[in-house]
């Protein structure tokens, strides 16, 4: 079975979580997007993780864990990650494979990423990691990939070409130095030695996976509201973050997919600027961001946190091809008297049943909610749907009535126990 997880908001819904439940069960873990923007954090035996480019599910022995094209991967971020988990006594040399197509984050890209966000009108709340610059590379046909670092005349010639186009921009847009040549190339003319033992063919591998019926686990980075399509453009990331992204980010083709598990939180949450329709006001956001711990886990900036928008849900099922659905976080709400859903958007009169791309809407718009009693028990412990209290029953059934998928996980918890399967 080939599994796609995605998040259904705006990141940050507990992919992490989901991701190492069902890597127990899968042979590969596969990133396809985004960088080391992500930060997926995993709670075992009481031990805090934080991912930010190798699966999570290298915590399970013997999977084999991948970094397909789609990736960006700044060096010096993996091998920090590499050394953590290494002296955790995880096993990463003959687990870990990096596609040659990888395409690799280069110090202009991080200042780049900066230097741009303070000149802009409206900020997008980029984590300055240098992910759009490298992607936009991508695009503009002039980046490094990783089997780039493995051949030293090649790397020679496309970083010269680079830094020539790019130290002008730097020096006339920007008014910053540039960047010296040889300290670039011997710096990873040196990571590429190091990774060279790690970079394979992952379409090819994953394809001799799939013949020989193995299971596979696409595990996606951010949320579908941060799709470089259908996100709340601009303010996304610049990746496809949706189920589609795993195969153009692999090489995998469509029809191996066999499943597609959508993640949300019980509510919302956003991290950077943009519209946010059903957005808190600051002192009851303050309260859940810090009963939920609602910090971002690669920049540690407080979450902007609002209830549960079942339009925006609602249209990333239909963009993902969602399958079931995953909430998580049901614990946060505990205690509330009321809960809100937000069922549609008014703006000008109008009532938007479906999402609108329209910015302006978006941002404008006001939420029509549907509210129901809250629960006052905690939620600790529970091990099966009928141990819930009626009022997060309640929840989940109108949920599952909203958005018309059946919901087959409840996470009440960050530990691997705290979690609630339906089917
Ligand atoms: P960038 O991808 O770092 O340029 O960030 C673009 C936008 O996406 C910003 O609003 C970030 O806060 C947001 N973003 C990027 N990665 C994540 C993530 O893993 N979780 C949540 N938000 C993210």
């Amino acid at each position: 079975m080939n599994t796609v997880i995605v998040g259904t908001q705006w990141g940050d819904e507990g992919k992490g979580k989901i991701i190492d439940i069902l890597s127990a069960d899968s042979d590969y873990i596969v990133r396809y997007q985004g960088g080391n923007n992500a930060g997926h954090t995993v709670v075992v035996d009481d031990k805090e993780y934080i991912f930010h480019l190798i699966p999570s599910g290298i915590l399970h022995k013997g999977k084999i864990c991948c970094l397909g094209n789609g990736v960006v991967v700044d060096p010096a971020v993996l091998i920090k990650e590499i050394e953590s988990l290494s002296k955790s006594g995880i096993e990463i040399d003959t687990r870990l494979k990096i596609s040659g197509l990888v395409h690799v984050i280069l110090p202009y890209h991080k200042i780049l990423d900066q230097l741009r966000e303070t000149k802009r009108k409206y900020r997008i709340g980029t984590t300055g990691r240098g992910i759009g610059p490298c992607y936009a590379d991508k695009i503009n046909r002039c980046g490094i990939r990783m089997i780039d670092l493995l051949n030293e005349s090649v790397f020679k010639d496309k970083l010269r070409d680079n830094l020539n186009e790019k130290n002008e921009i730097f020096k006339k847009v920007f008014g910053h130095h540039g960047f010296k040549f040889s300290r670039i190339y011997d710096e990873y003319l040196r990571y590429g030695k190091i990774f060279s033992r790690y970079i394979c063919n992952i379409s090819g591998l994953l394809r001799k996976a799939i013949k020989n019926k193995k299971d596979i686990l696409f595990e996606g980075a951010q949320g579908t509201f941060l799709d470089i399509d259908f996100g709340t453009y601009p303010f996304v990331t610049s990746s496809s973050t949706i189920s589609a992204g795993a195969c153009i980010g692999t090489g995998v083709s469509v029809s191996a997919i066999d499943r597609v598990v959508g993640v949300a939180k019980a509510y919302t949450t956003r991290v950077g600027e943009g519209p946010f329709p059903t957005e808190f006001e600051p002192a009851f956001a303050e309260a859940i961001r810090a009963k939920g711990s609602e910090f971002g886990a690669t920049t540690g900036r407080p979450r902007r946190c609002g209830w549960f928008d079942s339009v925006m849900v609602k249209e990333s099922i239909l963009l993902n091809g969602i399958t079931e659905l995953a909430i998580m976080k049901m614990d946060v709400l505990s205690g509330l008297k009321r809960i809100k859903i937000c069922t549609a958007y008014k703006y000008k009169g109008k009532i938007f049943k479906e999402f609108p791309y329209d910015l302006e809407v978006i941002t404008r718009a006001k939420p029509v909610y549907k509210e129901i009693n809250g629960w006052s028990k905690t939620l600790a412990l529970p091990r099966s749907y009928n141990q819930l209290p009626a009022g997060a029953r309640d929840y989940i059934s109108l949920l599952e009535d909203l958005l018309q998928t059946k919901i087959t996980i409840i996470s009440v918890g960050s530990g691997r126990l705290d979690t609630i399967f339906l089917d």
